[in-house]
């Protein structure tokens, strides 16, 4: 059935997916996110997506919500941004995020997208020093 083979994907992605309300409230978290920010979903799901990210986004990113809902101009919504995680154990890492909005039962919801860039990166500081 439709229902069940997508929630199949999405548990089985290699990409990290969270839902929020439209005031940033996690409303659901897969196993891929859950791994890289060393969350698990009872503690993470209804907190603010805010506390997975460090200053100064962490603190702003209320308003960036808000704004948009505001303006209806987008910043990362279709464009798509590198920005940095928060991990539990308080280390940081950079990763690809997307977003999308989406209608659903009448109301809105953004999807985030969550694509680890830490390889890449350390990949990119090696060949720096030999450059
Ligand atoms: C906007 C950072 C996660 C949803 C933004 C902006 C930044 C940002 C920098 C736009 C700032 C500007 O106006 O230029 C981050 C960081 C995250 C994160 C560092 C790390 C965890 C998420 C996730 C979602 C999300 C997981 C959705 C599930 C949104 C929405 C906006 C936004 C809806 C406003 C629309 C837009 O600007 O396109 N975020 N974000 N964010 N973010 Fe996040």
């Amino acid at each position: 059935e439709n229902a069940a083979l997508l929630k199949a994907i999405i548990e089985n992605a290699i990409d990290g997916i969270i839902t929020i309300d439209d005031r940033g409230k996690i409303e659901s978290i897969n196993p891929a996110a859950c791994k890289l920010f060393q969350r698990l979903p009872e503690e993470i799901i209804g907190a603010n997506v805010a506390v997975l990210m460090p200053p100064p986004d962490r603190d702003l990113h209320d308003e960036y919500i808000s704004r948009y809902r505001q303006t209806g101009v987008p910043h990362i919504i279709g464009i798509g941004r590198e920005v940095k995680g928060l991990r539990k154990d308080g280390t940081i890492f950079p990763f690809r995020l997307g977003v999308s909005e989406v209608q659903y039962s009448g109301r809105k919801i953004y999807t985030g997208f969550i694509h680890d860039l830490t390889r890449e990166k350390e990949a990119e500081e090696t060949l720096k020093e030999y450059a």
